[in-house]
């Protein structure tokens, strides 16, 4: 993604997919955006932004710390997913809750907030340092910042499972490269530690969090062709030539597979650190 247009049409178009998918994500990263909230030690009453929201669960766990007196806000650069978010709060008729759709690298946040939080929202900046001197100024001195972001492949094994079996039906697989915006962009906490620190927070704790939340066969399914990077390679495939590669991927998951179960361990990093 070479610049902030790219990426919000990219994200505009994935976004589609956490939409649909939301239940399940929700589902099954709960205990992230708890652990996330959990770090920030959110009272009442205090002001939080929730960065990279999608579709606004992390927002809704740290609007029941901040309770009515509180403000939670939720940014995100997805169109799809924020229209999803504010339908949500709506429906749910949360006081206090509001979604911005914006690129938070570089908007110019009303100032003030106690605690920034994020589950899986922060790793996809291009320019990751500006991202956040710009969020640490949305900030009250000394205020909280708490988020999750993936460990590497190598932590997360069954994400690289779907892509190994596709390979041999592609020409091209998704380059994976390390340190750059992506799921994996903050794969490396040495390189997180440089960000934050070169952004003027300090403070910094980072530590491993792993949530090992049991999913069926036919959700690990999703997740591996559906929301992971082989989903825009498969939407571009007629069905015929999507079949096979759906069936390879199905096969190769089977070993992580028990009873109609798998145990899709996510390997994250917790880090927090104040402004
Ligand atoms: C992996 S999703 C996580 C969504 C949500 N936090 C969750 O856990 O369900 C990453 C989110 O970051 C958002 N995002 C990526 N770059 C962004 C940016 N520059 N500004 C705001 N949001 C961004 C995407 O649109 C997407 O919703």
């Amino acid at each position: 993604m070479a610049d902030n247009r790219d990426m919000s049409a990219y994200w505009d178009r994935t976004g589609r997919v956490w939409v649909e998918q939301q239940e399940l994500l929700d589902r099954l990263f709960a205990p992230i955006a708890e652990a996330v909230v959990d770090r920030a030690d959110l009272r009442n009453g205090e002001h939080v932004l929730d960065v990279g929201c999608g579709a606004g669960a992390t927002t809704f766990a740290a609007a029941w710390r901040v309770g009515p007196s509180g403000r939670a806000v939720g940014v995100d650069i997805s169109a799809p997913l924020v229209e999803l978010a504010r339908r949500r709060a709506g429906e749910a008729g949360l006081e206090g809750v509001t979604f911005q759709l914006a690129d938070a690298q570089t908007e110019a946040f009303s100032p003030g907030f106690d605690a920034l939080v994020s589950r899986f929202g922060v790793m996809f900046f291009p320019d990751p340092v500006e991202a956040f001197v710009n969020l640490r100024r949305a900030l009250k001195p000394g205020g909280r910042l708490a988020f999750a972001c993936w460990r590497g492949p190598e932590d997360n094994p069954i994400s690289e499972v779907p892509l190994r079996a596709a390979a041999p039906f592609l020409t091209e697989l998704p380059a994976f490269e390390r340190n750059a915006p992506g799921r994996f962009g903050f794969a490396d906490p040495d390189r997180v530690r440089g960000v934050l620190a070169e952004s003027g927070w300090r403070d910094v704790a980072i530590e491993a969090l792993d949530d090992p939340t049991p999913v069926s066969a036919d959700e690990l399914l999703t997740m591996s062709v559906r929301v992971g990077p082989l989903n825009p390679i498969l939407g571009a495939l007629d069905e015929a030539a999507r079949e096979p590669i759906r069936a390879a991927v199905a096969r190769a998951l089977e070993p992580y597979i028990e009873k109609g179960v798998a145990r899709m361990n996510s390997a994250c990093w917790l880090v927090s650190a104040k402004a």
